[in-house]
């Protein structure tokens, strides 16, 4: 893959990351608070990832594996991510929700090869995203991955128009008819009428629309989206969102889309949600909904969805806020029981 010298550098970096993780699991036993860590340094080394289920045919397109990340400022660390795990099949869609602060918009940019962990795996379409070389990494970002901010600045050049705008990420590839695949993305998001505006005289709706042609524009098998429709009025996020549905539905593209509004998740077949850098629980449409075409679907409906929590390999769980909240536990004991198959969590100090 890339040359060794690079390959060892970074095999180095991220052993210095993963000790400076244990440095501070070790001053943290101190303090008498390292489970959380310790625990995600043994899953490290009890890793064993099957490298034919990564390339093989039916390789997922996302499998995120323990994702751990730590920002360091002068004056605190912050985990963003706590061991997130995730796999994603070709040709879902999956929206990504969260509280401010969560981990979505960390998560999104390692996807997008914009930024690495501290610790973990994450491989998409079969490549190990921390092993590619600066190179190789230019080449994922441009065609295998697409990308979409709140704030469509990031992928707009404001004195040119749509069209050039589409066309501009094309400019390095071998893609013989620009001009036409042009076109065609600008009939696809309803843009075709405003082919030669210049951005600065579109809304924020039609701009975000043009960023989504934009970021289709060399196919990437990977469409990533980061809350797309927080900068736009209701109605422009539902025509926003149901785009992103036409994509998947249409031409099966893999979509990940991180999104704040709950109504608008509800549309989505698969809804994760990320609490303190890990996947807590996952809403998924029920199967007899799944046979369904979309128009027979009433999305609002809650019974349509099966909600899950989320088991890592440690046989950790995050127990609902409200849940929780409702045992009105004093300290942090909880009294686990099981019977008939049922696990059953308990305040110590309630009588059974
Ligand atoms: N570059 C950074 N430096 C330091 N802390 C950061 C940085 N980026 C994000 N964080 C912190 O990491 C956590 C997760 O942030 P983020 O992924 O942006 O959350 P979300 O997108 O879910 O709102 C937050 O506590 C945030 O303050
Ligand atoms: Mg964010």
């Amino acid at each position: 893959m890339g040359k060794p010298d690079k390959m060892n550098k970074n095999i180095k970096d991220t052993n210095e990351e993963v000790k400076d993780i244990q440095d501070t699991s070790a001053e943290e036993v101190k303090e008498g608070s390292a489970e959380s860590m310790s625990a995600i340094t043994s899953d490290m080394a009890n890793e064993a990832t099957d490298n034919d289920l990564i390339s093989g045919d039916n390789a997922p397109m996302v499998l995120a594996e323990n994702l751990v990340k730590i920002y360091k400022t002068s004056e605190l660390e912050v985990l963003a991510l706590q061991g997130l795990d995730l796999r994603v099949e070709r040709g879902e869609l999956t929206a990504i929700i969260g509280n401010s602060g969560s981990g979505k918009s960390t998560f999104l940019n390692m996807l997008g090869g914009l930024d690495e962990p501290s610790a973990g795996k994450l491989f998409v379409d079969g490549k190990n995203l921390f092993k590619l070389t600066n190179k190789e990494k230019v080449l994922y970002k441009r065609d295998t991955v697409g990308f979409v901010w709140q704030n469509n600045g990031r992928n707009l050049l404001p004195f040119m128009n749509a069209m050039e705008n589409i066309m501009t990420p094309m400019h390095l590839t071998s893609d013989k008819n620009k001009k036409e695949r042009a076109l065609e993305l600008l009939d696809l998001v309803g843009m075709s009428h405003r082919k030669y505006s210049r951005m600065n005289q579109l809304s924020g709706g039609e701009q975000q629309r043009i960023a989504i042609a934009i970021a289709l524009a060399n196919r990437p098998k990977l469409l990533l989206a980061d809350e797309p429709t927080g900068s736009v009025d209701r109605k422009t996020a539902d025509y926003i969102f149901d785009l992103f549905k036409r994509l998947n539905t249409e031409y099966h593209q893999t979509i990940i889309i991180v999104t704040h509004d709950v109504e608008l998740s509800k549309k989505v077949a698969r809804v994760v949600a990320i609490r303190d850098g890990k996947i807590s629980s996952e809403r998924i449409l029920k199967e007899h909904y799944s046979n369904l075409g979309n128009g027979e679907i009433n999305w609002m409906e809650e019974e349509t969805q099966d909600e899950f929590s989320i088991v890592d390999r440690a046989g950790r769980i995050q127990i609902p806020r409200n849940m929780l909240d409702s045992l009105e536990l004093k300290g942090n004991k909880i009294k686990v029981t099981i019977e008939d198959k049922t696990i059953m969590l308990q305040n110590p100090e309630e009588k059974i």
